[in-house]
């Protein structure tokens, strides 16, 4: 086993840097539009045997030190009884957001979910095939509830943000619900084997530090505190969210992933020896290849000083060639000795 990543999130020294790319299984892969011709996403992720397969590719094209599960945020929802739909070139859309305490009270209870028996099926299958770790992960529960309040993508969350406001019993009510939730699932990848676990909190940045703090962090850190219990690194990425580090900085979790935007080395100076994750804009994946390379250096270098596993700022955008995403993980395994 390839264990470089999973070192990097304890800290431990490694050979070279580790480096995975989120959303590295998708569009820009010949092959995955070629199953999508076939298939719905959803029909990929609840299909043990497409799922390993979606989920391998990029490791086996890329030569990653990590996989991640091929599926989506959404996915522990529809047991929970919500109906959605994932629109393509849109994302998550509700049938009916949840907006009053009658919604929120219909959510299915976490004892009684079922429906979602494909999830370890395909953990299994991945982790016989692969030899580097898997990463288990679950949509953090701010920004499940920012889909589920909205409805659907949204540009400035003021339904959400009225309901956290205004209501925040109800608000309390539901970010209790997708914190049972969230910790049912990943404890359920991690018994099946996956190797560590990421929450995606891609809207967080959304709220002021202050709304961060007092309406999503104790959220947060109850989830970090229980999941401590699998002994598996625990991660965390949110999108736009610089003015949020000094306040992640102090969760009990291993692993903090940097979106593009922000320097990488002023949160190292703020996170101090803690593993950083990121943070290349993906869009660079465009420019001339010298570009990328000086990007990547860069990228590198503001990463020293403590743990660091090498990755984009977000998801590989659709018209990433993948040829450039072999040789950047080459790039980044030469340099990173
Ligand atoms: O390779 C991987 O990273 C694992 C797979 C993965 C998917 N979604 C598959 C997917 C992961 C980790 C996610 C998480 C996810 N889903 C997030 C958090 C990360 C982030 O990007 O901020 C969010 C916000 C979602 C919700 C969602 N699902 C969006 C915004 C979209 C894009 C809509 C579009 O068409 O651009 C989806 C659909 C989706 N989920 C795709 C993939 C590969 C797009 C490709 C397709 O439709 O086949």
């Amino acid at each position: 086993m390839n264990d470089r990543f999973l070192k990097a999130c304890r800290g431990e020294p490694t050979d070279t840097v580790a480096v995975w790319f989120m959303r590295q299984a998708g569009r820009y892969q010949a092959e995955y539009r070629t199953l999508r011709r076939r298939y719905q996403l959803l029909d990929l992720v609840q299909d043990p045997d497409l799922c390993c397969q979606v989920t391998a590719l990029p490791v086996e094209q890329l030569g990653v030190d990590a996989a991640i599960l091929f599926s989506d945020i959404m996915v522990p929802l529809g047991p929970m009884g919500v109906n959605y739909r994932i629109q393509e070139g849109v994302g998550p859309v509700l049938a009916h957001p949840l907006r009053t305490a009658d919604d929120i009270a219909r959510l299915v209870p976490l004892h009684a979910q079922r429906g979602l028996d494909f999830v370890p099926a395909a953990i299994e299958k991945i982790c016989r095939r692969l030899t580097v770790p898997l990463i288990g992960f679950s949509g953090a529960p701010f920004t499940l509830a920012s889909y589920l309040v909205e409805g659907g993508p949204s540009r400035q969350y003021l339904a959400t943000k009225r309901m956290l406001w205004g209501e925040p019993k109800l608000w309390g009510r539901l970010m209790d619900r997708l914190s049972e939730m969230v910790v049912a699932y990943t404890t359920l990848q991690v018994h099946a084997g996956a190797h560590a676990i990421q929450l995606f909190d891609s809207w967080a940045g959304a709220l002021s530090r202050q709304d961060f703090d007092r309406a999503v962090k104790p959220y947060l850190i109850g989830i970090y505190e229980t999941l401590a219990a699998l002994g598996v690194p625990l991660l965390y990425f949110a999108v736009g969210a610089g003015h949020l580090i000094d306040s992640l900085a102090d969760l009990p979790l291993d692993v903090i992933g940097v979106d593009w935007r922000h320097p990488l080395g002023e949160v190292r100076r703020r996170a101090g020896q803690r593993t950083l994750q990121g943070n290349l804009d993906p869009a660079v994946l465009l420019a001339p290849w010298e570009t990328i390379e000086d990007s990547a250096t860069e990228v590198l270098g503001q990463g020293k000083g403590g743990g660091h596993i090498f990755n984009l700022g977000h998801g590989v955008l659709p018209d990433t060639d993948p040829g450039t995403l072999r040789r950047l993980v080459e790039f980044v395994h030469q340099q990173g000795g």
